[in-house]
């Protein structure tokens, strides 16, 4: 059985292994930088959690929320540990976080490729919005 923590910065290399696992981008020099991922779990708007089996980290999401909305990040789970309902596991407890702080929009961006990801969502009750494009101004290619 698995358990659900927040994460902590301990936990960085643990993350990117998973993420690199998963085959979910990683940025090195951007925000994914331990730094960054330190302020972040420092400050209040991460909701950072960890899935974990015999203190093995199997499972992660970034949450987050701008006082709006709340947002699924970097769901990922452990390729030998799926279809348990982890990653379902994850958003409901980032669901509840948010939830509870009154944030009642939760979102998340899938790129249009990722059929399974898509298909988890969907499952996961979220609706698709096929008429919303998403535009961003980054100040480079690696932030
Ligand atoms: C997407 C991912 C996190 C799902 O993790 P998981 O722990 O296997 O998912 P769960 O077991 O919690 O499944 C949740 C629901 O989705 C369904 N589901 C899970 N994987 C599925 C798949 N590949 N195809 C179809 N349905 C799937 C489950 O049946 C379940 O639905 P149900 O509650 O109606 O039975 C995992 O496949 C992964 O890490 N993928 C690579 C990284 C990625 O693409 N992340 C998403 C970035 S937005």
């Amino acid at each position: 059985m698995f358990l659900i923590r927040e994460l902590t910065v301990n936990d960085y290399d643990a993350l990117v292994a998973l993420w690199k696992e998963a085959g979910l981008p990683y940025r090195p020099n951007g925000r994914d930088q331990r730094e960054r991922i330190a302020r972040e779990v420092a400050g209040p708007c991460s909701i950072f959690l960890v899935a974990e089996i015999e203190r093995h980290i199997v499972g992660a999401v970034l949450g987050t929320h701008d006082g709006r909305k709340g947002w699924i990040n970097r769901l990922a789970v452990s390729p030998r540990y799926r279809r348990q309902g982890i990653a379902a596991a994850l958003v409901a407890a980032v669901e509840g976080r948010l939830s509870g702080m009154g944030i009642e929009i939760v979102a998340c961006l899938i790129e249009d490729w990722n059929n399974d990801s898509r298909t988890v969502f969907e499952h996961l009750g979220y609706r698709y919005y096929p008429d919303v494009r998403y535009y961003t101004r980054r100040k480079d290619d690696e932030v």
